[in-house]
């Protein structure tokens, strides 16, 4: 399956990071795989601008649930799409955390998301306590069971596995863990899609960057990379994306 790297640039940058953009797209060219940036909503407009005309698909990192409305500093998804948004990551551990979205919101979310026609990115992911307590794949697998919408298909659904306890800390899960999550999830998609489940893209995401992604990367049922920190580079996104190809 083709790999899909996307980076999350998270709540960081401002115009003048247009350059990385500029350099990312320099690469997609010769790059085996797709490749996402998503910045904050201010660079949204500028930076589909710049990706016309070359194979960089820019994504967002949330939206509301309703098409429009009287919801002061939120945003729909038809309005991304309406900006050039193809992606949208819904879930991520830090919206689960600092906003109380749990899965009825992103299950939400995610159904907008597919009204606009745009791609879900869902976040899942176990905290250290819950992965202490042995819990992790049942964790993984009540986030993915609540937030995937019906409907939802290897053309606009695809799952991230981001353990929180890997997010921006540098500790990575050991290969054994990164498989056994992801097969849980390849067989939790197949079971509730059939044949179509196992076309399903699942990232893995969490203090990713060019030196470990090789290693990541060559896991099975691992089909790409959330990153985070590491996207903010175009040197190290460079080498994230030709570790996936
Ligand atoms: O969504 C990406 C993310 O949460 C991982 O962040 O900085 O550990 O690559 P980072």
């Amino acid at each position: 399956m083709r790999k899909l790297i996307a980076g999350n640039w998270k709540m960081n940058g401002f115009v003048s990071s247009q350059a990385e953009i500029e350099a990312l797209k320099g690469l997609t060219g010769s790059a085996a795989c797709d490749i996402v940036v998503c910045p904050p909503f201010t660079l949204i407009d500028r930076a589909v601008e710049r990706a016309r005309e070359s194979h960089l698909v820019i994504g967002a990192q949330d939206c509301h649930a309703q098409a429009c409305g009287a919801h002061t500093g939120d945003v729909s998804a038809e309005m991304l799409a309406d900006a050039g948004v193809r992606y949208i990551i819904l879930g991520h551990s830090e919206r689960r955390m600092s906003y109380g979205e749990d899965n009825d919101i992103v299950l939400a979310k995610a159904i907008a998301a597919h009204r606009a026609g745009l791609i879900a990115i869902i976040c899942v992911g176990e905290t250290r306590h819950e992965r202490d307590e042995g819990r992790a794949i049942e964790v993984v697998g009540d986030q993915l069971s609540g937030s995937i919408p019906q409907g939802a298909n290897s053309a606009n659904l695809v799952i991230a596995y981001e353990p929180v306890w890997a997010i921006g800390t540098g500790l990575v899960p050991t290969s054994e863990q990164i498989e056994e999550v992801h097969s849980a999830i390849r067989r939790l998609l197949e079971e509730r899609m059939g044949r179509d489940g196992s076309l399903v893209k699942i990232l893995y995401g969490g203090s990713v960057k060019a030196s470990n992604a090789p290693a990541i990367f060559g896991l099975s049922n691992v089909n790409g990379a959330l990153v985070g920190g590491a996207s903010l580079k175009a040197s190290e996104f460079a080498g994230i994306i030709s570790a996936a190809g």
